[in-house]
């Protein structure tokens, strides 16, 4: 897809989106001229964001080996799941539990155009679907062939918060998802937060140039959606610092425009991402 000449049908290319620009950061081959440009211009601006998007995807792998392995949790929908990339939660999760079932959720269809392609396995499956309506996802008839909402569940909506602008959409969206879980169950998440008001704000403000609907906010704006359940050590916190572990796995490295990015966060984050994982008791 690097191809600038291929244009798929019904995808937009002349718009950046998460799901591309992400999958960018991770070394992926899977985004457009427009993406590249649009992560370029945010790196350049704010140094430690390559940084930041792949302590994410690491601690995605940290939390979904916690889940699986520890928690013993069998059951995952990942809501807001990207483009299929290394460590994938089906993967990271059948490793510790071979029997688990995966629904991946996202609105992009190049997301279902290339999930679909990889996921044949009976116990994984990906949906086109909307996460701010959880009803309707919830009630979708592949969630409810792989998931039984009767034993514990893993909702993961890691990276996808500053995607929702709206507050009570965010706070209603992780209610409406906790309410359907069975006790046992747990909800990870993650989301772009500044370190201020001002660095957030402006975080936001180049966003929304770029054309992605988009909110970074800072832990005092996000921490009053979080559903108040017990917080798993160490509760929510900048995800690298999430049960670091320096022996996982390692991410792909990047493009060579973007290699000049790489461990230009040092100590001094202006924006990380913030979360953990809770569970409902
Ligand atoms: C940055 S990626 C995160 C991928 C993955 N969750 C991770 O943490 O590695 C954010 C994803 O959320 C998806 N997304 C944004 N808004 C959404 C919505 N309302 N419903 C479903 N997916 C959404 C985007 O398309 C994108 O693929």
């Amino acid at each position: 897809m690097a191809d600038q000449t291929w244009t798929p049908t019904g995808i937009d290319t002349s718009t950046p989106t998460p799901a591309r620009m992400y999958d960018y950061c991770l070394g992926g081959k899977d985004n457009f001229a427009v993406d590249r440009e649009a992560v370029l211009g945010f790196v350049t601006q704010f140094r430690e964001g390559l940084d930041v998007t792949r302590e994410n995807r690491l601690f995605l792998y940290r939390v979904v080996r916690y889940l699986a392995r520890d928690a013993g949790i069998r059951q995952f929908l990942d809501m807001g799941s990207g483009l299929p990339t290394q460590a994938n939660v089906h993967e990271v999760a059948q490793q510790f539990q071979p029997e688990a079932h995966v629904v991946y959720v996202d609105n992009d269809p190049i997301v279902l155009a290339h999930g679909r392609a990889l996921l044949s396995a009976d116990a994984t499956t990906v949906i086109q679907a909307d996460m701010t309506d959880p009803r309707d996802v919830l009630a979708h008839p592949d969630v409810n062939r792989l998931i039984d909402f009767d034993q514990p569940v893993a909702a993961l909506f890691l990276s996808v918060a500053h995607s929702i602008p709206d507050d009570e959409q965010v706070r209603g969206m992780f209610a409406a998802t906790v309410d359907a879980l069975a006790p046992g169950s747990f909800l990870a998440m993650s989301q772009f937060v500044g370190v201020d008001r001002e660095t957030a704000d402006a975080h936001t403000r180049k966003a929304t140039e770029m054309g992605l609907v988009w909110k970074t906010r800072t832990v005092e704006d996000f921490e009053p959606l979080v559903p108040d359940l017990e917080r798993v050590p160490p509760g929510l916190v900048d995800v690298a610092d999430w049960r670091p572990d320096p022996d996982q796995p390692p991410l792909s490295s990047v493009d060579a425009p973007l290699q000049p990015f790489l461990g230009a966060s040092g100590d001094d984050k202006q924006v990380k991402e913030y979360g953990g994982v809770l569970r409902k008791n």
